[in-house]
């Protein structure tokens, strides 16, 4: 028996089939086209991003920048500031001490002489009136004396922040009641710039204490070297609120604010210490 072999011829019309595959085409065309719409649309997005993020770093760091410059253009200012301050103290000083004090020293002495030159029979209400001006005029003379050494003390100069701190400290107890410690080495000389502004500072902080403290004792310890010391002023007194300084409430006072600018001129940095019942500290690291 002669075999035949079976074919089956399976398709399609030749039209039909170009239509489904022009369909698939345009199809994958066009999510081709959406694919690109979208991956550009995504990528100017993130480029428009990426852009804002580097708009914002460059304009943090220009804040930085123009933060750090003001920083140090008022610490050179704060500096300036506290320099001429203190060559007008200075010559406030030497013109009490040179001219006033002088002029006064020589009124009493003129004083001393009439009294002896005065005739027998004078008046004892005379005599007690120039008594009475030569000790007006001794009085006076202390007190210049004093304004002067303040303005300027000498012993500042020669002896350095310690030792000035504990003259000033005696007569501020003796004013106040309030006693004085002062601790440290004394033989270490600090910048000029430095003693002066650890002086002011303390000078404000124990005028605070004696306005509002209530306190018994102070105590000023300078700690360390010329490169590195901490000076720490604290009161056993009945401290403050911290939050109270900057509530608005009250009329700010210039005492903290000053202490602080010095500090920051001397390149230091100054920080307070306070709660109510707890005593004050404050603390100036240089
Ligand atoms: N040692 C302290 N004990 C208690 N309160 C203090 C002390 N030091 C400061 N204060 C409080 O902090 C406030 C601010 O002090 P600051 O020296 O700045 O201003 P002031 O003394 O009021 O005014 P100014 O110093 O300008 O004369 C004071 O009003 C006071 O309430
Ligand atoms: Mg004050």
């Amino acid at each position: 028996m002669t075999t035949y072999p079976a074919y089956i011829i399976v398709g399609i019309a030749a039209d039909d089939y170009l239509v489904a595959w022009q369909r698939e085409a345009y199809k994958l065309l066009l999510m081709a086209a959406l694919f690109c719409l979208a991956t550009v649309v995504m990528g100017l997005l993130l480029w428009k991003s990426w852009l804002r993020k580097e708009q914002e770093i460059t304009e943090r760091k220009i804040a930085a920048t123009m933060a750090l410059e003001f920083s140090a253009r008022l610490q050179v200012m704060t500096r300036r500031y506290a320099d001429a301050q203190e060559s007008e103290r200075r010559s406030l000083s030497r013109d009490l001490h040179d001219r006033v004090s002088s002029s006064l020293t020589a009124i009493g002495l003129c004083l001393g002489l009439v009294k002896t030159q005065l005739p027998d029979d004078v008046s004892t209400s005379v005599f007690a009136r120039l008594s009475d001006t030569e000790a007006l005029v001794r009085e006076t003379i202390m007190t210049a004396r004093e304004i002067s050494h303040d303005l300027h003390p000498a012993v500042l100069e020669y002896g350095g922040v310690l030792p000035a701190l504990m003259d000033y400290g005696r007569k501020f107890s003796a004013n106040t009641g309030i006693a004085v410690k002062v601790e440290g080495d004394q033989e270490i000389r600090y910048p000029p710039e430095t003693e002066i502004a650890l002086y002011r500072i303390a000078q404000e902080a124990l005028t605070n204490c004696a306005k509002y403290a209530n306190a018994t004792t102070v105590m000023i310890t300078l700690n360390g070297d010329v490169e590195h010391c901490t000076f720490v002023i604290s009161d056993d007194g009945v401290g403050f609120d911290l939050n109270g300084l900057t509530d608005g409430k009250n009329v700010p006072g210039l005492g903290l604010l000053s202490m602080r600018e010095r500090a920051e001129a001397i390149g230091g940095k100054m920080t307070l210490e306070s709660k109510p019942g707890l005593g004050t500290r404050i603390t100036v690291e240089i």
